[in-house]
């Protein structure tokens, strides 16, 4: 019997895959053979000797110690692709919805309560918050994995000219990549052709500040940028700079910080990327999976 120790609530349809005599489930156990975890941050948690393994509900591992799991012969897994619908159709939304200033005009008819001339002020709103189409516009997508392809296929679709940018893309994300999204070679290349810019990658020292004021620099005036992969893809400081001259007009982003909160032209959200019962069935049935593969027959796959 392999005990398994969940850390945040998984989705019952995943739990069912570990549902059978050789499963011991638990919230509270102190020896587990196994962690299901979503977004607790397990960086600085001790391990038992006897853990095998973690699997994480989700694609990013940037809330589990990979170095000290290495060292202690811990496998991590985690479920990629398994929630990249979910935040493609999220990034899709705010793609439109930042171009059309929905937020914002929203938060205003919230104001319009008991207004005795409201079909006056209506009218107000309608000019204060035109917007923009995205149809003929240039998006450019940095990285192309599962969320990054489908973003910039569903942008195709809606007619605007794609750009995309990966050094490592994978076979399968290159088969299933529209042939109308055009490859850039060089990110530095890319930046000056776009209206809107979308980030994709995984959060590693490497890509860290990924937009930064270099970056930002050749941009082309008036950019907006989306951000549904992790918060420090992006540096603040220089994003703020850039907001303020006007370079970048907009910022869409499931991370919001103390910094960037309620300041114009930035539209956050809680983290809302992979928080559809889809994704969470669907990254949790992989992580099951793999949790339970790898302890009954010691296979590390990606099912
Ligand atoms: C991910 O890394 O796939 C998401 O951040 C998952 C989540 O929101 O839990």
């Amino acid at each position: 019997m392999y005990t398994i120790k969940t850390l945040n609530a998984i989705s019952p349809v995943g739990l069912a895959k570990l549902n059978n005599k050789q499963f011991d489930v638990a919230v509270d156990t102190d020896a587990p053979d196994g962690i299901l975890v979503r977004s607790a941050d397990m960086l600085n948690t001790a391990f038992n000797d006897n853990l095998l393994a973690i699997a994480r509900a989700g694609a990013g591992v940037n809330n589990i110690p990979l170095d000290r799991c290495s060292e202690q012969g811990i496998v991590v897994f985690n479920t990629p692709g398994a929630n990249a619908n979910a935040v493609a159709e999220l990034v899709i939304g705010m793609l439109i919805a930042g171009s059309r200033n929905v937020a914002v005009a929203a938060q205003w008819c919230q104001g319009l309560t008991g207004d005795p001339a409201m079909a006056k002020t209506v009218e107000k709103g309608k000019k204060q918050f035109v917007g923009n189409e995205i149809k003929g516009k240039t998006l450019g997508v940095i990285g192309l994995g599962a969320i990054g392809s489908r973003v910039a296929n569903c942008a195709i679709e809606l007619g605007m000219e794609v750009y995309g940018y990966d050094p490592y893309i994978s076979i399968d994300a290159a088969w299933n990549l529209s042939s109308q999204v055009r490859h850039c070679v060089n990110l530095n290349d890319m930046l000056p052709l776009c209206d809107y810019i979308t980030i994709h990658v995984p959060y590693l020292p490497t890509t860290k500040d990924t937009i930064n004021a270099q970056t930002l620099a050749l941009c082309k005036d008036g950019v907006k940028i989306l951000n549904y992969a992790r918060g420090e893809l992006v540096n603040t400081e220089a994003l703020l700079e850039a907001m303020e001259t006007g370079k970048v007009s907009g910022y869409m982003t499931d991370f919001p910080s103390e910094a960037i909160l309620g300041k114009p032209g930035i539209v956050c959200t809680p983290h809302l990327g992979a928080s559809t019962p889809e994704a969470e069935d669907n990254c949790a049935v992989m992580a099951a999976k793999e949790l339970s593969d790898y302890l009954k027959n010691g296979n590390i796959i990606h099912s």
